[in-house]
Order: C-alpha cells, then structure tokens, then sequence
C-alpha cells in the first residue's frame, strides 16, 4: 500500500515536473521568438541581406573590405577563418561598429576532428559506437570553438551506396538506420545540451539530399530517387538530425528528380518546414546558388537567387546572387518581405541559441588545449573500435610478439603522417601522427627487429622497383605486415573513382611478397570501401582500417599484437567488383530472386547453351550476387555464436511495443567486443520493402565462455515505412526478425502484428 502510494506521488511528481519544464521550454521559446521578432523589426532590406550573406574569410586578415563590410553590416557569417585573434577582431567590428551590432557566425568544415584527427567519418561508422562517436564530435567541437569557430559543416549524413563516391568516406555509410543514430550521435556531441555553453558549436546536417545517389559515382551528379524510397532511405538521418535538436542543415549541389536541392520547395518546404517543423536556417552549399543556372532549371544569377530564397535557403555560401538581387527582387515585388524575414529570423535564432549576443569573443584559455591526452585518447579509442578484421586464416593474427625474431614492415602507408589522416583535415597536424611504423616499433621494443621498405613511393606508384628490397626483408623476417591502400587525396570531394581496386601496383606487390613464403598480413587505409578480390587469397590476415586519424598507428599496433581483439563492422557492402554497384545488404527481393538453386557462373554454361535452359535469376554471370563482405560484417579474435531468438510476443497489437531478444555467447578464448545486431524484414506491404532492414545494434563485451541475452525494444513506429501515398504507415501483418553479428545473420523468428 505504501509502496503505491509512493510510486504515485513519484508519477504525479513527473507530470508535474514535466509540464513545469515544458512551460519552462515554452516560455524560453517565447522570449527567444521576441527577441528576433525585435531585432529584425529593427532591420533594413540591406542588413537583412547581410545576415543571409556568407564570405569566405581571408587567411587570418582583416582586409579594409571585410571590415567595411562587416560595418555595414553586410555579413552575416564568414567561413574557414579559424586565427582565434582574428576571428575575436572579426566579431568586435561586426559587434561594436555595425549599426545593430549582430555577432557573426564562423563556419569551418570541422569533419572528423580538428587538430586531433579521427578516423573519417565511414571509420566511425564501422564502431557501430553512438557513445564514441558522439564524444569524438565533443572533442572537435571544444578544439574548434577554441579557435573561434561556432558552427561546423558536419555532420554529413548522405546515405551512399556508392563506393565509386568519393564522399563516401565523409558519410556513414550505407544505411540509414546507422546513419540516423550516428548523426543524432554527432549532432548532441557538437552541440550538447545548450549550445550558449563555451566550447559547444552549432551542427549542420548535409548534403539535403539524396547526394550520396549521385550517378556511377561522380561527384554533383545527377540523382532521380522515386518519393517514397527518398523518404524511406535518403530522408531518414535528417529527420533524426533534426529530431535531435539540428541548428542548421546544407543543401546539396545535385539535382534531385529535376530540381536541384538548391531550389527544391518540396525538400525545403514541404518536408522539413511544413513536415518536421524545422525552426533552424538552411545554407546553400558553395556557389549552389549560382550553379542553379549551370544546372539549367534558372537563366541568370537574380532568377537564381529568386528560385533559392522561395525555396528555403535562407544563407547563401560564397557567391553574392542574394546580396546582388534580392533588394530588385522585393522592389519587383517578386517575393515578400515575409519571406525575407523568415529567412533571417532562422538565422537570429541560432545566433541567440549560441549566446553569441552575450558573448561574441573567444578566450582559447578557458577551454581545453588542443590534441590534449584526453583527446589522443578518444582518437585512439576510435580508430580502434573502427579498425574491421576481414581475413584471418589459421589465426594468423594477432601476432605473438614473444616469438617473433624480425618483423618486415612494407608499404607506402605504413609510415605516412599526412596519409594516415584522410580527407577533409584542414586543422589537423600530421606532425602529432603516431604511424603504424613508429607504434609497432614501440611495442616491439629492441628485441624484435622490425625492417621496413617503403617499396612503392605513394600508393598510385606503377613502378615495381622497389619490390627486390622488399622481398629481402619478407624472406628474411618471421611475418610480413604490408601497409596499402589509397591515399587521402583519393577520396573526399570531386574525387571519385571508376575502379575501386587497389590503386597502381599494389596487388603486384602482395603476390610478390606471398612468394617469400611468410605469412602475410595487410593493412589496409582507404577512403571507400575497394574491391579486394584480386588480393584476398593472397594474404593470411586482411585488415581494414579507413583512414584512421591522428591515432591510427597505436590502435593498429594494438590489434595487430592482440593488446585488443579487433571490433568494428562494415558500414558499407564491399563489392567483389565494381561492376556489381550499386551493391547493398537492404535490397528488394525482386520477383525473380537470386539463389544457389538458379545461379550459374558463365564458366559452367555449355558452348550453345539454349537461353532458357537456366535458372532465372537476379544476378551476373560472371560475378554471382553476393558481395565480397557483406554491411555489419567483421571478424573477431574469438567466435560468437547466437542461439534462441525470440519475440516478447508472437502477435502484437498495432500499439504496443515489444522485444527481439537472442542470446549471444563468447565461444572462444579472447574477451572481446560483438556488435549485436537486429535486422527485420516485413513481408507483405503497399510497396515492395528490403529484405532486411538493420533496426536495432548493441556493441557489448563478452568474456570467454560469457553469454547475454541481448534485448531489443520495438514499437509498432519501428516498423512503420512511406507507402504509395507517401504517409508514413504500419501495416499489420508478418515479420521476419534476425538477431546475429553482420547482415547475413540467419537465426530468425518471426511475429505478427495485429488489430486487436
Ligand atoms: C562542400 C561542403 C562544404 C563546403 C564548405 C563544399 O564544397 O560540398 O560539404 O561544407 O564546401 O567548405
């Protein structure tokens, strides 16, 4: 009875707590949308204007013709300015010498660190880590705001499936469930709870959308996604952004279905203003503006910047069509000054959220030094948890330090401080770079002598010089490790690929050290995922390792000698070959599905073969229908087995929420990490659904013999989709679940969902 009555006054407690807290939120809000609505009062056209105007900064230099600028009032925000004294004298002129005195906003591409580098973005994702990678975003945050910087250009959340993309590597790879929680990860890492505390930066979700589909790969291209797979798959992680509190959004430079995302209404009107109730601003990407006339959908800049500001982008990077036409615009009467407000007032809001009318300066003194132990650390942490074991036959790996004599060391990447980092690194130091070299060196102390040779100048050199020298040392070491992979410069922006194999005469290396008859281990840094078939059978232990940062050598050291067993799990398909792009585990399942019952390989059909003679089936000839490595999947140290999947109940009603739970056992010797992961597949619907869809991962560490029953919590939410009419919908009916360690997981229940 007491105990009742206890719990209900603790119930009655939390309603009233939170309404007081909701009245709290609301009031705030309310004092907040005064406050804009009193400055922009206060606005003329041109000060407007100057708000939605952003400049690139000028290398540490206040020039004449950015002060009077920015006394005019002109600029609303300058990017990639990042001396903190200029940065402060910047914000003074616009504070203390502009008629109205508003703050401005510096943005920076701050990617994956700053100074301390993190693994790229597709590494991280590999860690299946929300709690890792969202500190990572902490640390990058505190390192740039020191600098003065108050808004980064990330986190990009473009769903690709595209390893021929070069931006792949800033993105988080291929699903848009990992992407959503990631993002919302990053997103509360840079911003944390109120973004008026020091050393908090506002975030910018990108590229809105549908970038990662840009055609074969090629950077800008064009993209035709049909509504409801964009709302299904490439909408997702921004409305998850958003829903985690986004101050601000990017368009993207394609075109989506005809209208480039720069004058898309439907992208930023209909779905994110009218759908998501988005209160933040949306800036174009660089020139995006101006390019719409490139695109073709406008004639000239004044039609440009029209088509832009009606859609929604209220901030225009680089280029000046807003500050040169909108002012003709209003006179024309072409748009209305409520849409210039609004424009602005998204602005104001997130330079008031950001305290920057309190406080527009930066004292780097009062926030952490850069690239500091702690940083290192989580640097390290990372590229550990991103570092994905592909092949380890006879468990070649780890390597038993305490037996081994001499260790060769080859490779082009294996003692590289600027490669190591990937791209997108304008703050970070390779000078902080630990190499693998210099870690393993480290680790192996001065009994083992460790042999290196470089053999290839970069990893595009043709040449096969240099291949002699390294067989010596291969022949005269106890292991081979061969560092290959690409460089930094051959992923990121514009740098789109065909071929996805290693680069230059990589794979002629690997034969040519398998014929020292060592064991052989690579390690691979990239910014995508490759096509590996032509090295895979080549090698003992295959290692992949993304660009992995500032830290990348120690947490290879650690995984090479078993100090840590290795835990992450593609985030995106490996290909066997290129040709098999666009490759993806959450495919449809076709009307004529592939399988082993009706593939044949165009080695095994008769000279003359009648055409119908074979199974009928989804798949290539010559390349089969799997790929080399499937999402989720990473080998570990030990050996996990799954067993007893089951649904909380077997038939749930359309409300109710309910768990997919399996148990999950250590099986070998290694304590290790697993990445737990639930996938569901909805059998019947309106329109066609993936075969499997990753709903649910948990990254848990077992003991040898160790077992958990891992839980999942769904609700009928979980399951819901964008149908024909493009409303998100659950539909009842069957459900297949699976519970295992990659996408191919294939212990499976299966549960209903019903009107009760
Ligand atoms: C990229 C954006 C980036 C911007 C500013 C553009 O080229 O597409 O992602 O934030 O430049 O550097």
């Amino acid at each position: 009875m007491k105990q009742q009555a206890a719990s209900c006054l603790i119930y009655l407690l939390s309603i009233f707590m939170s309404t007081e807290l909701t009245a709290g939120n609301q009031s705030q809000e309310a004092a907040l949308e005064r406050r804009v609505a009193e400055l922009l009062a206060r606005m003329t056209v041109a000060e407007k204007i100057g708000q939605m105007s952003q400049v690139n900064g000028a290398d540490g230099a206040v020039t004449d013709e950015l002060a009077s600028a920015l006394r005019a009032g002109k600029i609303g925000s300058i990017l990639n300015e990042v001396n903190v004294d200029t940065v402060n004298e910047l914000q003074r002129i616009a504070v203390e010498e502009s008629r109205l005195g508003i703050p401005l906003l510096i943005g920076r591409d701050v990617i994956h660190g700053f100074r301390t580098v993190l693994p790229i973005p597709l590494g991280q994702a590999a860690s299946f880590n929300p709690g890792l990678v969202e500190k990572g975003a902490r640390m990058a945050a505190l390192e740039a705001a020191s600098r003065g910087v108050n808004w980064t250009f990330a986190p990009m959340i473009d769903v690709s499936r595209d390893p021929r993309w070069g931006r792949i590597a800033e993105s988080l790879g291929e699903d848009p469930y990992l992407h959503g929680v990631l993002g919302a990860a990053m997103v509360r890492g840079f911003q944390g709870d109120d973004l008026a505390v020091p050393g908090t930066i506002a975030a910018c979700a990108k590229h809105f959308a549908g970038y990662g589909a840009s055609e074969s790969g090629r950077d800008y291209n064009t993209t035709n996604i049909p509504e409801h797979e964009l709302r299904n798959v490439y909408l997702r992680p921004f409305k998850a952004a958003v829903d985690a509190g986004v101050a601000t959004l990017m368009a993207s430079f394609s075109d989506l279905n005809g209208v480039p995302a720069t004058a898309n209404e439907f992208l930023m009107r209909q779905v994110l203003r009218d759908e998501w109730g988005f209160q933040g601003f949306v800036v174009s990407d660089w020139a995006s503006i101006e390019q719409l006339s490139v695109h073709g959908i406008t004639a000239n800049d004044r039609e440009a910047a029209l088509a832009a500001v009606t859609a929604g982008i209220n901030m225009e990077m680089a280029t000046t069509t807003y500050a040169d036409h909108v002012t003709g615009l209003l006179e024309e009467g072409r748009i209305d000054m409520t849409l210039i407000d609004e424009m602005v007032a998204g602005i104001l809001r997130v330079k008031f959220a950001l305290g920057l009318f309190e406080n527009p300066y930066t004292d780097p003194s009062t926030l952490p030094a850069m690239a500091n132990a702690e940083h290192l650390a989580i640097a390290r942490e990372t590229a550990l948890q991103s570092l994905v074991l592909l092949e380890n036959r006879d468990r070649t790996l780890p390597l038993d330090a305490g037996k081994l004599g001499s260790l060769a060391v080859i490779g082009p990447l294996a003692d590289d401080p600027y490669e190591q980092l990937g791209t997108w690194i304008f703050d970070g130091d390779p000078s902080l770079s630990q190499t693998p070299l210099n870690a393993i060196r480290q680790h192996l102390g001065e009994r083992v002598e460790v042999n290196y040779v470089k053999a290839m100048e970069t990893s595009r050199s043709r040449s096969t010089e240099g291949f002699e020298k390294a067989v010596r040392a291969a022949r005269a070491a106890d292991a081979v490790v061969v560092f290959l992979g690409e460089e930094s410069i051959l992923s990121g922006e514009t740098h789109s690929r065909a071929d996805i194999n290693l680069p230059g005469s990589q794979a002629e290396l690997i034969a040519a050290l398998r014929e020292s008859g060592k064991p052989v281990i690579a390690v691979v840094m990239a910014g995508r995922p490759l096509t590996l078939g032509n090295i895979v059978d080549q090698v003992d232990a295959l290692l992949f390792a993304w660009h992995p940062g500032t830290m990348g050598g120690p947490a290879i050291a650690d995984v090479l000698f078993g100090v840590e067993p290795p835990s992450g799990k593609l985030p995106a398909t490996f290909p066997l070959v290129v040709g098999q792009v666009p490759i993806y585990y959450a495919h449809k399942n076709t009307g004529r599905p592939p399988s082993p019952e009706n593939f044949t390989h165009m080695d095994d059909i008769p000279v003359r073969a009648p055409q119908y003679s074979w199974g009928f089936g989804s798949f290539h000839l010559d390349a089969g229908y799997k790929p080399l490595y499937e999402f989720g999947y990473g080998l570990s140290y030990t050996r996990f087995e799954y067993s007893d999947i089951e649904v909380s109940h077997a038939e749930i009603g359309m409300d109710e929420r309910f768990t997919v739970q399996a148990v999950v056992r250590n099986a070998g010797d290694v304590a290790a990490d697993e990445v737990v992961q639930l996938y569901v597949r909805d059998l019947v619907a309106n329109v066609t659904r993936p075969v499997k869809e990753l709903k649910g991962f948990q990254r848990l560490r077992l003991k040898p013999g160790e077992e958990s029953r891992v839980s999942f919590e769904l609700g009928p939410d979980d399951l819901a989709f964008y149908g024909r009419d493009m409303t998100l919908i659950t539909e009842p009916g069957e459900f297949d679940a699976w519970i295992g360690g990659s996408s191919e997981a294939d212990l499976r229940t299966r549960f209903r969902l019903v009107r009760k």
